[in-house]
């Protein structure tokens, strides 16, 4: 296969180059999905409590997915995290190649596709992976182009993980759990970012951006581009339905390994993000994960007496493993731990 190259560093396509054609039978069929505007738009500044996580739990039992306003994260700083995303992905082809790398363990790089050295069909995307906890840890060796992109980058990632400790408290006391039940099991929570960026594509229906996935942690946050539709969800019937981002909302998805500790009663559900012919598209996607160490298993509460929990125990460590040793859009990674 070619040297796979980042999208970012050429201005302008007429067709898809080599290496991102999908075989006929797994293409988006854009003109198949329809807009949702169902899927849950919670708002977290609710004085009514109880009706906050009973709208939760709904969305978490049916969807999987829901966007929160007033989220305690300003629209000022939403901005700021778009704005300097975008500058990074502008600069010259020449800086960014220093940081970039396909190498998926490394804690900071950027890439393109999802997995090049493994997969046979790349993506149409670029993203810069960073670790984030701890952020003294890990700041300084983010770019440092364009300058403010650490104090921004650094803000909304405090901010986010604050906001994640909330969502995943209200999820689940929305189990009929102990709010801090979740954040126990999953210890001191490490937190990544992928700061996406899909340029325009020449031909949108023969590729994905990223192709159908579930999340392998516990959540995601993400701040969707407020301009430009692109995240597509996976409902039971096989529907794919796009979401119509709010203004100033954030999008949060189960991951993988609230799916295990409900049960199953809860869904990590199948999402992919397409791609489009006029405007290119951003989003920066923050996600909580349990420490390596954590074991993972169904909450013993939520098992009714008499059955056998839906998913063995393991260590994150090894689902994670797992996860990487897949490609992206096999089967769920956790019909494996049944
Ligand atoms: C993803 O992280 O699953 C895709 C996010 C997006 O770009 O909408
Ligand atoms: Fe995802």
């Amino acid at each position: 296969m070619a040297t796979t190259q980042l999208l970012s560093t050429v201005e302008h396509r007429e067709k898809l180059p080599e290496g991102y054609e999908r075989p006929e039978s797994d293409r988006p069929r854009l003109a198949e999905v329809v807009t949702d505007s169902n899927i849950p738009v919670i708002d977290l500044a609710s004085p009514d409590k109880p009706r906050v996580v009973a709208e939760i739990a709904r969305a978490c039992r049916t969807y999987g997915f829901f966007q929160v306003t007033n989220h305690g994260i300003s629209e000022e700083l939403l901005e700021k995290v778009m704005a300097v995303a975008l500058e990074f992905f502008r600069l010259p082809p020449e800086e960014k190649e220093k940081l970039y790398s396909d190498e998926p363990s490394k804690k900071i790089r950027l890439s393109t596709s999802f997995n090049v050295r493994k997969e046979t069909v790349h993506n149409w995307r670029d993203y810069l992976r960073l670790h984030c906890h701890p952020l003294e840890e890990f700041v300084p060796e983010w770019p440092s182009n364009p300058a403010q992109f650490k104090e921004i980058m650094s803000t909304y990632c405090r901010q986010v993980r604050q906001l994640g400790f909330r969502l995943l408290g209200a999820i689940s006391l929305s189990l009929g759990l102990e709010e801090d039940y979740i954040e126990k099991v999953l210890g001191e929570q490490e937190q990544h970012m992928a700061v996406n960026y899909y340029p325009r594509c020449p031909e949108p229906d023969l590729t994905y951006g990223l192709p159908k996935h579930t999340d392998p942690n516990a959540l995601t946050i993400l701040l969707p581009d407020p301009n430009v539709a692109g995240l597509q969800v996976l409902r039971d019937g096989g529907q794919w339905i796009a979401v119509d981002p709010r203004p100033n909302a954030l999008t949060v998805n189960l991951g993988d390994q609230i799916q295990a500790l409900s049960n199953g009663a809860y869904k990590s559900v199948w999402h992919r993000a397409v791609v489009n012919a006029s405007q290119e598209r951003m989003s920066v996607a923050s996600f909580l994960c349990p420490c390596n160490s954590a074991v993972i298993s169904p909450a013993r509460e939520l098992v009714a007496d008499g059955d056998e929990p839906v998913y063995q125990s393991y260590t994150y460590d090894a689902y994670y493993k797992k996860f990487w040793s897949r490609n992206l859009d096999q089967e769920h990674c956790l019909e494996l731990f049944r």
